[in-house]
């Protein structure tokens, strides 16, 4: 090789470098850090939590070892039981609650029965809770066949009912439902129906969440807890819109971007309770939207009323594969005794800026 040709292929190597060097240095970039300025961190104040770290509640008269709560997911077809027991193991195996997905099966017959019969998985001490759509609760009470609700709440042995209220869904829904009544009036008379108050009422949005008329008026019954789903997370109207692409129903998606977010209808029952503070007897699921036990844990510490952090969508990740489960769950639970261990909640400037309720 001559002299030249050499000094050739160490020019043309010399390049490469440099033009190696140009192309990595952006993909060798660590990244600014994403502060999370929610909180102040505080790692003077506290020892790390350990196995006697406790941070159990109550939710409505039972005592789970940890705020978290499995929200409802429909159950009553294939696969729906496997998860449903994985999901009431799960509970079961760090002592937590659970809605189940709407049981309207069940109000016709038992065909489905073992789908939703988690009681015998969750033991006799950790709340468990049936559901219906409205609708269906509609045409029960306003036919005076309330019973067949609570019967069927007997035979699986749950501690009461979930209402869940969404007529964004149904309107969106090819086959939905119309309400013939306001849903306020349909949930008083199922609580009139209720009167010793021996089945728990809980009420919930699917992922829309509510307003303070709404709040309020349900905070004035005689229902035991309010569950945000709110909007920011699974939303039930944009699943039965991309259900339905290519109807007329498209023409209306603007009104699947209505809702409130956990944040704000927390500012909102704040606010409800300084101006009344008997709601204080209502119990809060924070919910929609939860993507981890930090999400959890700053809403519960802004949210003046006792509260749980409820989740669908990330269970529902991980319920066909127990061990996954397991992880997901345990991660939530240590995460949250780290948070409580050595952050705050920074006060959030303006936070009572949501209109006052007449
Ligand atoms: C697959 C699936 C099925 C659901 N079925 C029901 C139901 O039957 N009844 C109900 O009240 N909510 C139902 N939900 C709504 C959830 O309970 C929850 O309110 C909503 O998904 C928001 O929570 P997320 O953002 O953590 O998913 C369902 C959610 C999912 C993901």
């Amino acid at each position: 090789m001559t002299s030249r040709a050499f000094h050739g292929i160490q020019d043309s190597m010399q390049e490469t470098r440099k033009r190696d060097h140009i192309e990595l240095t952006n993909k060798a970039q660590t990244g600014r850090p994403e502060v999370d300025s929610r909180f102040y961190y505080e790692p003077m104040q506290s020892a790390h939590p350990n196995s006697q770290t406790d941070i159990s509640t109550t939710f409505l008269g039972k005592k789970i070892s940890a705020p978290f709560w499995i929200s409802s997911m429909t159950g009553g077809v294939g696969e729906a039981r496997h998860i449903n027991q994985n999901l009431a193991r799960v509970c079961r195996e760090f002592s937590l609650g659970m809605g189940l997905g709407s049981c309207r099966t069940l109000l016709d017959g038992d065909q489905y029965f073992a789908d939703f019969n988690l009681r015998p998985i969750l033991g006799p001490d950790l709340p468990l809770f049936a559901n219906l759509g409205i609708a269906q609760v509609e045409k029960l009470v306003h036919s005076n066949n309330a019973n067949k609700i609570f019967d069927m709440v007997n035979r699986l042995d749950a501690d009461g009912l979930i209402v869940h209220v969404n007529p964004l869904q149904e309107w969106f829904q090819p086959e939905g439902d119309k309400f013939e009544f306001s849903p306020i009036v349909t949930i008083a008379k199922l609580c009139n129906a209720n009167a010793n108050r021996q089945y728990k009422i809980i009420v919930k949005e699917v992922g829309q969440g509510m307003g303070p008329k709404s709040l309020k008026a349900l905070l004035e019954l005689p229902i035991d807890a309010i569950e945000l789903a709110s909007f920011g997370g699974t939303n039930f109207s944009k699943l039965e819109l991309l259900r339905s692409q290519g109807t007329s129903v498209v023409e209306i998606e603007a009104l699947s971007r209505v809702g409130h977010t956990s944040i704000e209808m927390i500012s909102m029952l704040n606010n409800l309770l300084k101006a009344n503070p008997k709601y204080m007897e209502k119990q809060i699921i924070i919910s929609g939207g939860i993507e981890n036990f930090l999400d959890g844990f700053y809403l519960q510490e802004l949210l003046s009323f006792s509260s749980i952090i409820g989740q669908a969508k990330n269970f529902l990740n991980r319920a066909e594969n127990y061990s996954d489960l397991i992880k997901f769950t345990e991660a939530q639970i240590e995460g949250l005794k780290m948070a409580r261990a050595f952050l705050t909640v920074k006060p959030r400037p303006n936070s009572s800026a949501t209109p006052e309720v007449q």
